[in-house]
């Protein structure tokens, strides 16, 4: 098979060591059927050892190699670089700082999350004897779309709110509050109340869908910030109960 040379410019940044970050260009020879990534793995490898970017599964599953790639949030290894015209830019996830050049930080992504309590929430657990807590095919398809994120982030790097409003909670830590909210196993509804409906939850979202458009896995978390906007609101004029509430 043919191989061609093409040209990446990455972002390159060592925070602690330099003031302002640069781009590099690259020539890297690619195979017709390779994405950004491995034509990143293939300079990492074989001509500039000091650039650091973050991968592990190669198949859209682990969430760990989003970029930015030509300004717009992808999986880089689900990003073919026969798609792209020219020069190919390669830059770090927008709306998190920069740990070294493509790696971004991500603890404000994990406290978000955990924020939301994205787990199955009982008041009082059933003994194991009492069996399984059963769940129709109806039920399981109320949130099985909100429950397919894997994490990568891309729905912050392309959210507008975040850019100028950093704590907002944002679009996937929603969606998956409201995954566990919409689970009839869940009794929780009241413990994520304040952190969906609080200053930097759903109310924030202008609803400009991007971070719909960009997930990899069509979670649609626009589609749950505006559902979650409709429940909250009918609870607080006491039109719809909190699940459970206690
Ligand atoms: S719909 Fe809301 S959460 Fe999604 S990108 Fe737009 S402002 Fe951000
Ligand atoms: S909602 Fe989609 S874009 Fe956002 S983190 Fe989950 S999988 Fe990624
Ligand atoms: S390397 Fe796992 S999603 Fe890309």
């Amino acid at each position: 098979m043919e191989v061609e040379v093409r040209k990446f410019e990455v972002f390159r940044f060592r925070p602690e060591e330099e003031e302002e970050p640069t781009y590099h260009t690259y020539e890297v020879p690619c195979m017709p059927e390779w994405v950004v990534l491995d034509a990143l793995n293939a300079i990492k490898d074989d001509i500039d050892p000091t650039l650091s970017h973050r991968w592990s599964c190669r198949m859209g599953v682990c969430g760990s190699c989003s970029m930015l790639v030509n300004g717009r949030p992808v999986l880089t290894c689900n990003a073919f670089v026969k798609n792209y015209e020219g020069t190919i830019r390669v830059e770090p996830l927008s709306n998190f700082p920069v740990v070294r050049d493509l790696v971004v930080e991500l603890d404000s992504f994990m406290a978000k999350l955990q924020s939301v309590k994205p787990w199955i929430i009982r008041k009082a657990e059933k003994d194991l004897g009492e069996g399984e807590y059963l769940q129709s095919p109806a039920q399981l398809e109320e949130f099985k779309q909100y429950s397919m994120c894997i994490n990568c982030c891309l729905c912050y790097a392309a959210c507008p709110v975040l850019a100028s409003e950093p704590d907002f909670v944002g679009p996937a830590a929603i969606a998956l509050a409201h995954r566990y909210n919409l689970d009839s196993r869940d009794e929780g509804n009241h413990e994520r109340y304040d952190a969906i409906h609080g200053h930097d939850g759903v109310w924030a979202c202008s609803y400009s869908n991007e971070c719909s458009q960009v997930c990899p896995k069509h979670v649609d978390p626009s589609m749950a910030i505006n559902q979650a906007k409709l429940t909250g609101a009918l609870q607080w004029f006491k039109l719809l109960p909190k699940r459970s509430f206690t």
